[in-house]
């Protein structure tokens, strides 16, 4: 068994909705008071391959079993990119691990600077998995999941363990060498 990446496709397109809808229970996904339409972003899925993947592509029309996403959305000016979903379905160890990596790669291959990502108050287990890839915590958006409920009144109101999603946590990784 193998775990390949490669990015996403048209043909995609109902795993990455189902995906979506999964864990964030819409396609439309806010981060620091924007709001992306995450169905129609870059990004990368990863796929389970169990033996050769063209044998698996002429059996099955695809390489492998769907097996996590993500999704990017590059700021103006190609500066920075923002990571608006990463998310594994828990089929092949090191799932979430190597569609991090694309998302760096990609973002170095475009001239980035920085890629950076929020993920909610409530996400402790989002939190230490990005610090253990080497991203650091870079800023509180303190109560801004509050602010953008105010426009979005069915965003969820409480999260992982039953703790109130209010704030944003947003972590980095800056792509320059001798920079942290
Ligand atoms: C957060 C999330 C994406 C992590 O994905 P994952 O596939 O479980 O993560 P990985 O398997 O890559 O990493 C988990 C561990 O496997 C290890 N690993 C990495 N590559 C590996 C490999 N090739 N073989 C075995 N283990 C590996 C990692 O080092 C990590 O170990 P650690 O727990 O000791 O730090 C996933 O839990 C998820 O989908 N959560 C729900 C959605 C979400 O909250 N997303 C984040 C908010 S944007």
């Amino acid at each position: 068994m193998s775990l390949r990446i490669r990015s996403i496709e048209p043909r995609d397109l109902s795993e990455v909705r189902a995906e979506l809808e999964t864990h964030w229970h819409s396609h439309q996904i806010w981060s620091l008071g924007r709001c992306h339409q995450a169905d129609a972003l870059p990004g990368f899925v990863a796929e389970v391959v169990v033996g050769d993947v063209s044998e698996a592509v002429a059996r099955n029309g695809s390489a492998g079993a769907f097996a996590g996403l993500v999704t990017l959305n590059m700021d103006p000016g190609a500066w920075q990119c923002e990571v608006i979903t990463l998310s594994s379905r828990g089929k092949a160890p090191g799932t979430g691990a190597a569609l991090l990596a694309a998302a760096e790669r990609y973002a170095r291959e475009h001239g980035c600077k920085r890629i950076y990502l929020t993920t909610t108050n409530d996400n402790t287990a989002a939190m230490r998995f990005y610090q253990r890839q080497g991203w650091r915590l870079a800023a509180l958006h303190a109560g801004i999941v509050d602010r953008v409920r105010k426009l979005v009144p069915d965003l969820p109101r409480t999260g992982f363990d039953e703790i109130p999603i209010r704030d944003e946590i947003e972590l980095e990784r800056w792509l320059v060498d001798g920079v942290e």
